[in-house]
């Protein structure tokens, strides 16, 4: 969080929480029913122009359970827990601007708030929207190569993305011609966690993303297979 967005205070007896909880925009992802409760996600555009566009994630008696936790936990607090994993192994994630929770009535209510990933498209969306034929072949496979290594990033850490789909993978071109680079920004990480091995962490989202591949052509997960175990060789000759 760099500069922290702080709302308008309207009367100093609303708490924080009760603020961000009344700021409100379109549905992104309507609320659906999970866990025993009800998350959805909301674009919200603040009063202030200046400040970019948020992305609210809602949710309602929406706990996930472990060891640690055997009652259960907002899954929002695991998704903030991973958010900071990944940024501090240098993968982009949104930025965080609010997260909190309470209980209201014995219902648990959870807010996770990030800024807009600006100028990136999702890997859904890159095939979906032509990206390949704007950006020429040289990019399209700098992409595929990026998005290889930022997986193995966190993989080598051992941490499992748990939701590894087109549309949680956010893509941006830097540059253009023989300069282009792509950044990768890793997206939804509310089931994410740490495997034991990275190989256990490595299998799962790599099936879980060929699963989903939807329109990538079979030289595309290869290219992007191939770098992710390029990626792991190099890290094996480090240690
Ligand atoms: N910070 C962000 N920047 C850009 N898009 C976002 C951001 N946060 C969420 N989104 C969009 O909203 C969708 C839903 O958010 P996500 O975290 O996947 O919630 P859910 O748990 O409901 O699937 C994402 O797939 C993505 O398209
Ligand atoms: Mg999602």
């Amino acid at each position: 969080m760099n500069q922290p967005i702080v709302l308008p205070a309207r009367e100093s007896l609303t708490s924080t929480f009760q603020r961000w909880w009344d700021t409100q925009g379109e549905w992104v992802e309507e609320p659906n029913q999970r866990r025993a409760g009800e998350s959805g996600v909301q674009r919200v555009r603040l009063r202030d122009a200046s400040q970019p566009l948020l992305y609210s994630k809602r949710q309602i008696g929406h706990l996930y359970r472990s060891l640690a936790h055997p009652f259960g936990r907002p899954t929002v607090l695991r998704e903030l827990q991973a958010l900071q994993a990944f940024a501090r192994l240098g993968v982009r994630v949104p930025e965080l601007v609010y997260c909190g929770t309470r209980q209201q009535a014995g219902q648990w209510q959870a807010l996770l708030v990030t800024a807009e990933l600006d100028g990136f498209v999702s890997l859904e969306n890159w095939y979906r929207d032509g990206h390949t034929e704007r950006h020429g072949t040289l990019v399209h496979q700098r992409m595929l190569a990026a998005v290889g290594v930022a997986l193995n990033r966190i993989h080598r850490a051992r941490w499992q993305h748990g939701c590894c789909y087109p549309k949680h993978i956010f893509l941006r071109v830097h540059g253009a011609g023989d300069a282009a680079w792509v950044e990768v920004a890793l997206l939804d990480l509310e089931k994410s966690r740490r495997r034991l091995r990275r190989s256990a962490a490595a299998r799962h989202d790599l099936r879980q993303l060929h699963r989903h591949r939807q329109d990538m052509p079979v030289e595309d997960w290869l290219r992007l297979l191939a770098a992710h175990t390029t990626a792991s060789e190099a890290d094996a000759h480090v240690i």
